[in-house]
């Protein structure tokens, strides 16, 4: 695995997101450097296995705060709520040549980035890779495919080309803001329902959910309305119910987090979506019952995905 480029690859958080994005960058010859929270130097370094079975081991990271500049590519898929410490962390060390790429569940780290890095590349960008993780191993489950815009363009560095190779099969938006809110209306579906209700995916497309389903994306799409990205009902239901098909037999991320105990990205998922609604006004009771249920919701005793 030897460097194929002089462009590094920084990636920022080792949960399965970050191990498999880690793993292919090597796989392409990239320099790539990950990072990961202090907490983690106690437990032994990642290994992934990839679709193909091979297993590759993952060097143990490094703790940002003992990096000095960051320049290249900086991926951050990390969860929601931890985007913005990353992001404070990362203010100091960036280099001015760096691009740094969003990529993570739910909203509301694009305006943050724009002001801690007003004279950086900006690249937001939501992707179907999959894997998860379980004590240190991640499967990788799915190749997918990556939508990404470009949110600050300064002209000092684009790294377009290198992103192509490093996220999987990547398309290119002028305006990347429908496709986040695409990706939040699956979220804020998919997430607390198989949460709540301790089902895997495919369960969602039962018949007796269509209505309520219906419900919580015509709020999002209200949401979206407010914040001028337009988007298309129909095709925002099919997205939905597609990737309720295409993941049946997995457990989201948020069932995955209660299952384990975890906190989970609710408030920057529904909780976004409470939050700007309740800012313009749009009627978002449905996901505001889902934020509430969620965050009082205890791990159940039979709760598992084992
Ligand atoms: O968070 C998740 O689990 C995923 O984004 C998705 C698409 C809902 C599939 O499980």
């Amino acid at each position: 695995m030897s460097a194929n480029t002089t462009t590094d690859i920084h990636i920022i958080g080792q949960g399965s997101i970050g191990a498999l994005l880690s793993v292919n960058a090597l796989l392409q010859g990239f320099h790539v450097k990950h990072y990961i929270k202090s907490s983690a130097l106690q437990h032994p370094p990642v290994n992934v296995r990839w679709l193909d079975e091979q297993t590759y081991g993952l060097s143990q990271g490094t703790l940002l705060s003992e990096q000095e500049t960051l320049s290249g590519i900086v991926i951050i898929p990390v969860k929601a709520y931890q985007v913005a410490q990353v992001l404070a962390e990362l203010s100091p060390r960036l280099a001015c040549d760096a691009t740094i790429v969003l990529l993570h569940n739910g909203m509301g780290s694009i305006e943050l980035a724009q002001t801690l890095f007003p004279q950086h590349v900006i690249i937001a960008a939501t992707t179907t890779l999959a894997g998860f993780k379980r004590d240190n191993i991640v499967t990788h489950t799915a190749w997918g495919e990556t939508q990404a815009g470009i949110v600050s363009d300064h002209k000092t560095s684009l790294h377009k080309t290198i992103i192509d190779q490093v996220l999987p099969s990547v398309t290119w938006h002028a305006d990347i803001l429908p496709s986040l809110f695409t990706k939040l209306a699956v979220n804020c579906v998919i997430n607390p329902l198989t949460a709540l209700l301790n089902v895997p995916n495919g369960d969602l497309s039962s018949t007796h959910l269509h209505d309520d389903i219906h419900v919580i994306i015509n709020e999002v799409i209200g949401v979206a309305q407010a914040k001028d990205v337009h988007l298309n009902v129909t095709e925002v239901i099919d997205t939905v119910f597609n990737v309720i098909d295409a993941t049946r037999n997995n457990f989201s991320s948020m069932h995955q987090d209660i299952a384990h105990g975890r906190k989970t990205e609710i408030e920057h998922i529904n909780g976004y979506i409470v939050n700007v609604g309740h800012e313009f006004g749009v009627d978002v009771s449905r996901n505001q019952a889902l934020l509430e249920n969620i965050l009082a919701l205890k791990k159940p005793v039979n709760f598992s995905i084992d």
